[in-house]
């Protein structure tokens, strides 16, 4: 098992990427705290997950909330060996009709929390300990109508960066996960109706050079391997995982 024994954070846990880490953490062996808004998947969640999993209602944008959630991990894990910034959210702003509003929610969620979240862990992470950040393909490729989420996403690699500079001295790891297109609620939420997804996610599988949308497990693994001592001298990455559409940008079905 190569998690034995550790205790780890992952904030979104109740839902696609981060309850498929969740679950495969616990298998590994780690004792597991997930977060998320949503009181009923919380539970649905750890029902699922067992004894080794807590959950615990917090939005991420929500400083009090942090406050609660970090007393309480420290009551119940005593230390942290993993934190997994995952928690995040989609959301058009196509230039010349966006609300400043919704543009700043999207940054809060998807970056300024996960700063918060990452300074608020800090007094009870161990000495080399892992810190893997969820960014997205996006962050690299842009998208037409998601200059939000592709900046969020784009910040969450620089700011990988200067924590990695910040945490080295304690051995602390700081990497990025930066998944494509995966088949995850996300696409399903706000407005999107289920035909519009369906859309969408063909165009994408259409555009991947292995010709298929990610599961949350492909993501899992490689926030896994990130988590342990597999990846001990791995600092300061972004890892795609996204069946090759950054690499080979023109490599999928549609173009061949
Ligand atoms: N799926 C993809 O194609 C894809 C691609 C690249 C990157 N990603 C990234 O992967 C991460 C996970 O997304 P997913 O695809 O697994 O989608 P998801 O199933 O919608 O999960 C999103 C998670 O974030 C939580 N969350 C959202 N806002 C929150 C807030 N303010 N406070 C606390 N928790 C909050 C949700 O919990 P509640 O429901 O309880 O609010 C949920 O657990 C995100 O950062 C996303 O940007 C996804």
């Amino acid at each position: 098992m190569k998690l034995e024994g550790k205790k780890a954070l992952i904030t979104g846990g109740n839902s696609g990427i981060g309850f498929a880490t969740a679950r495969l953490f616990i298998h590994e062996g780690a004792e597991v705290a997930i977060t998320g808004r949503d009181q009923k998947t919380l539970d649905a969640a750890v029902a699922e997950l067992g004894p080794k999993a807590a959950a615990y209602r917090a939005d991420v944008t929500d400083s009090n909330a942090r406050t609660d959630l970090f007393s309480k991990i420290g009551q119940r894990f005593g230390s942290l060996d993993i934190v997994f910034a995952n928690a995040g959210i989609g959301g058009a702003t196509p230039v010349g009709s966006t609300d400043e509003a919704v543009f700043e929610n999207i940054i809060r969620v998807n970056l300024t929390s996960v700063f918060f979240t990452v300074q608020a862990a800090l007094p009870l992470l161990n000495d080399g300990s892992s810190i893997i950040l969820n960014g997205s393909v996006i962050g690299s490729l842009g998208n037409p109508g998601r200059s939000a989420y592709a900046a969020s996403k784009a910040g969450v690699r620089g700011m990988a960066r200067s924590l990695a500079y910040e945490l080295s001295p304690r051995n602390i790891r700081v990497n990025v996960v930066a998944p494509g297109a995966t088949r995850t609620p996300i696409w399903r939420r706000g407005s999107t109706s289920s035909e519009k997804a369906d859309e969408l996610t063909a165009q994408w599988a259409a555009a991947i050079p292995l010709g298929r949308l990610g599961e949350p497990d492909d993501i899992a693994k490689a926030v896994l391997f990130l988590a342990s001592d597999d990846s001990s001298y791995i600092q300061s990455v972004e890892l795609f995982v996204d069946g090759g559409i950054v690499g080979s940008p023109i490599g999928g079905a549609a173009f061949r």
